[in-house]
């Protein structure tokens, strides 16, 4: 079975926020998607960006906004992430009341819907969902910070949702997102993933087009072997 080409997605959550449009400038280019983590101190203890800062930087880059809202009562504000014209929002399925009526208002909005699943969340309760979705997002840490070091027993998770998605009917990216690196992505493409986060890994290189470029040529090998 061929499996769909790896996306990069650089998180401009290790960017310099001070030149945000700038750091976007210096993934345009290589990065398939830009990831954008949206914290709001309560789901998790940090607090990043909102709405406002999306807002603004639609307009400045081509490139897909991959939102990651780890944020209680995402209904209240998913919606208008998509309005703002992400291409991807992924909310927690640990916040969510009701992820599948979630996503069908994510989808009506021109978005597509992604479900997000914590190191601490077993996936089985929520394969059964996975078909109301376009992207399922695994962490490899627990979600709050970036830098955090790659907990590779979360993989488990891929390994399983790929055996369902290679069983079943079921159209998934499945994402990773967290400690992703040259000497973890691999690992990862090997389980199944097909959408790697990077954010210190790209943007704490010298080089961040040249990072990216490594990081999928890593990931399509790692991919193609059986
Ligand atoms: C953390 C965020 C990640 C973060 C990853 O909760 O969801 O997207 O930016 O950063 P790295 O790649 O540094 O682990
Ligand atoms: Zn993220």
């Amino acid at each position: 079975m061929t499996r769909p080409s790896p996306i990069v997605a650089p998180s401009i959550l290790a960017a310099d926020f001070a030149r945000l449009a700038d750091e976007v400038h210096v993934v345009e280019g290589e990065a398939d998607w830009l990831h954008i983590d949206v914290m709001d101190n309560h789901f998790v203890p940090n607090l990043t960006i909102g709405l406002p800062v999306v807002q603004s930087l639609r307009p400045v880059t081509q490139l897909p906004f991959d939102v990651h809202l780890m944020i209680d009562e995402p209904r209240r504000w998913a919606p208008a992430y998509a309005d703002a014209g992400a291409y991807n929002v992924t909310f927690h399925v640990e916040a969510s009341e009701n992820p599948v009526a979630l996503a069908k208002d994510l989808r009506a909005a021109g978005a597509k819907a992604g479900l997000a699943i914590d190191r601490d969340t077993p996936i089985e309760p929520y394969l059964e969902l996975l078909p109301s979705f376009d992207t399922l997002l695994v962490m490899t840490i627990k979600a709050g910070f970036g830098g955090q070091r790659f907990l590779p027993d979360l993989l488990e998770k891929v390994r399983k949702v790929r055996t369902a998605r290679e069983s079943g009917h079921l159209e998934l990216r499945i994402e990773v997102d967290g400690g992703i690196a040259a000497d973890t992505i691999e690992q990862a493409a090997e389980a199944g993933a097909d959408a790697f986060v990077a954010g210190t890994a790209v943007y704490g290189a010298d080089d961040p087009a040249a990072a990216i470029r490594h990081l999928r040529s890593l990931a399509t090998g790692a991919g193609a072997r059986p």
